[in-house]
């Protein structure tokens, strides 16, 4: 798990002039070997009016023209359209977590709550990626991803709401390579929209690489007269990463709105490929993690108990070992948090804890067979054949 700035391709450097100023903390489920979080500040600055309002009333799977904020209009390349599919604007609200530094406080923005069997933080890229893929022509899509990929699912869910096919590279163990992947988490819902998957092993992919993979299947596609629209790991293209810009944007606009405007000293948020940026960016400290997908007994444990004293469900790959990191950092380093007021982004992946049952289990109780003693009346004719 790495510490890392806002996203991939969008320079890090172009952003602060969006209002920002100071830090932003981010987080890498990766082996490498980095702090788990970065931070932005975001003040609620005079922004824009909101030239690319969302449609009300049955703009939902629908496409619309779009207009970049001004502070953005730089960036390339500049889409020009982009496909209502999630639930915007999502949630923000205080997250009462236990053993804040004092006079800290944290807010979460729920991307979480983007959608349901299409959520989390994929929804924005893929709002340009499909876009993109229906102005394209394409009549079918090709992506890739991990076994418990939120972005593969996301994708293959997509693919469907716009009648596009779906084809998911999977990467996952040797061992696993010629069984039936199973239903767990993310492949459920992959499956069940009929999204076709080739299966991948762990050196595979690292040998020929992501970009080679969905090359070779794309090129297959067409020798089948399919005309397939390619979309990288996690969507993470310069044209993916304008749902961020617009998730910046939504922010500033809900901070004009609120009812407390003192806006955010730091965002938090976990995110997935912006190593090659991370030279670009200012992390003052750096922590490891076990690797991606991978949790410690300690951070499954932390997923639960945040679960129980707050009623916020993290993931185990991204947004749980994020929080575990910035709770862990303010225990470490008070004095650095005293008086801030956060922002966590919640970046979604519900499904993938159906892939860590085995290991929360034992740190889940509460359950019994309901004491019936014989005294208890039965009612006449029902539950008799027992
Ligand atoms: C739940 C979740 N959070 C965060 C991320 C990281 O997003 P990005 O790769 O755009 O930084 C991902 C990416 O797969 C994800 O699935």
């Amino acid at each position: 798990m790495q510490l890392l700035g806002i996203g991939p391709i969008t320079s890090a450097t172009s952003l602060p002039a969006a209002g920002f100023r100071g830090r932003i903390h981010k987080a890498i489920p990766s082996s490498h070997n980095h702090r788990p979080f970065t931070v932005f500040s975001l003040m609620a600055s005079k922004v824009p009016a909101d030239t690319s309002a969302r449609s009300g009333g049955f703009g939902f799977l629908t496409q619309g023209p779009y207009d970049p904020p001004s502070w953005a209009s730089h960036l390339s390349p500049i889409p020009f359209r982009t496909f209502s599919l999630g639930h915007l604007p999502t949630p923000i609200h205080k997250w009462n977590l236990p053993n804040l530094p004092p006079n800290t406080e944290v807010w979460l923005k729920r991307d979480d709550l983007s959608g349901m069997q299409l959520s989390g933080n994929k929804v924005r890229k893929l709002e340009f990626l499909m876009a993109d893929a229906v102005a394209q022509g394409a009549d079918c899509i090709v992506t890739i991803g991990g076994i418990q990929s939120n972005h593969c699912r996301a994708t293959a869910v997509a693919s469907k709401y716009l009648n596009l096919n779906c084809f998911l590279i999977l990467r996952t163990s040797k061992a696993l390579l010629d069984k039936d992947p199973g239903l767990t988490g993310n492949l459920l819902v992959e499956r069940l929209v009929g999204a076709h998957v080739d299966l991948v092993s762990k050196e595979e992919y690292a040998k020929i690489g992501s970009v080679a993979l969905t090359n070779l299947l794309k090129e297959r596609l067409i020798s089948e007269g399919r005309r397939p629209y390619v979309i990288p790991v996690g969507g993470s293209n310069s044209l993916g990463t304008w749902g961020y810009v617009e998730a910046t944007r939504e922010i500033e606009q809900q901070l004009q709105t609120a009812a407390d405007t003192r806006g955010f000293d730091d965002i938090v948020v976990a995110c997935g490929r912006i190593l090659q940026f991370v030279s670009q960016l200012d992390f003052p400290r750096l922590a490891k993690g076990l690797g991606y997908a991978i949790n410690t007994e300690e951070e499954l444990k932390f997923v639960k108990e945040i679960a129980c004293t707050t009623g916020v469900v993290l993931d185990p790959v991204y947004s749980g070992k994020a929080a575990f990191g910035l709770l862990k950092d303010m225990a470490e380093h008070p004095e650095e948090w005293e008086g801030r007021r956060i922002l966590f982004i919640h970046t979604g992946g519900l499904l993938g804890l159906f892939d860590k049952t085995n290991q929360l289990t034992p740190l889940v109780g509460n359950w019994r067979h309901m004491e019936l003693h014989e005294s208890v009346p039965r009612a006449d004719g029902i539950g008799k054949m027992f």
